[in-house]
């Protein structure tokens, strides 16, 4: 198994759609109603929004392959694009997906490790995420990885309001 990471750009857009869409879907339409669904994905997953997001400079998203398939994908913030006022210091995890059939071999650590190298070269001190609270299999492969909940906050999906947790872990600084 051959694993490659690349980092998005605007000639990814249209991989980036589909992937959003596809990880998205599968993760929650057993726990969410297909009107709220379809109103999430429909303004998340939008062209336009995406095209803005890849145009964001202090945002990144990179691909994940394995044998040359697209497997999963990451999305990182810094500075104004994080999704909470959390400060300069800090830096979010948004999105980490994997594709159901390649997930538990590695690449959700794989892309967690590739978060955290940048959050360290950018000399950030913790790195932060926000996960449903319901998402159950998320919240343990985050606490594995060494996240605690430092907080929650509400979210929508589609009419429904959600929590989600705040899960950090602080980087170590070695200078
Ligand atoms: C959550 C997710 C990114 C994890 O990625 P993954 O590739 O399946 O996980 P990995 O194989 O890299 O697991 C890394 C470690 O976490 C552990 N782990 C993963 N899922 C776990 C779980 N549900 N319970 C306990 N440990 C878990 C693994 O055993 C492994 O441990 P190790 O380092 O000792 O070997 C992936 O399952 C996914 O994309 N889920 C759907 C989308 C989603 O919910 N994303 C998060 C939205 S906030």
């Amino acid at each position: 198994m051959t694993t490659t990471i690349k980092k998005c750009t605007l000639e990814d857009l249209p991989d980036l759609q589909k992937i959003s869409y596809e990880t998205f879907d599968e993760t929650f339409k057993h726990q969410n109603s297909p009107e709220n669904m379809k109103a999430y994905l429909e303004r998340a997953f939008d062209f336009k929004q995406l095209e803005k997001e890849l145009l964001t400079t202090a945002s990144q998203f990179f691909f994940v392959y394995v044998n040359n398939e697209l497997a999963g994908y990451l999305k990182v913030n810094m500075e104004d694009a994080q999704s909470e006022e959390m400060g300069d210091e800090s830096f979010e995890i948004e999105r980490i997906y994997i594709k159901s059939a390649f997930q538990k071999h590695g690449l959700g650590k794989y892309l967690l490790h590739k978060a955290l190298e940048i959050a360290a070269e950018n000399n950030k001190k913790k790195i932060w995420l926000g996960v449903w609270e319901k998402n159950e299999n998320a919240i343990a492969f985050y606490e594995k990885m060494g996240f605690v909940q430092t907080g929650a906050h509400s979210f929508y999906m589609g009419d429904e309001e959600q929590i989600d947790f705040i899960m950090t872990k602080t980087l170590i600084q070695f200078v």
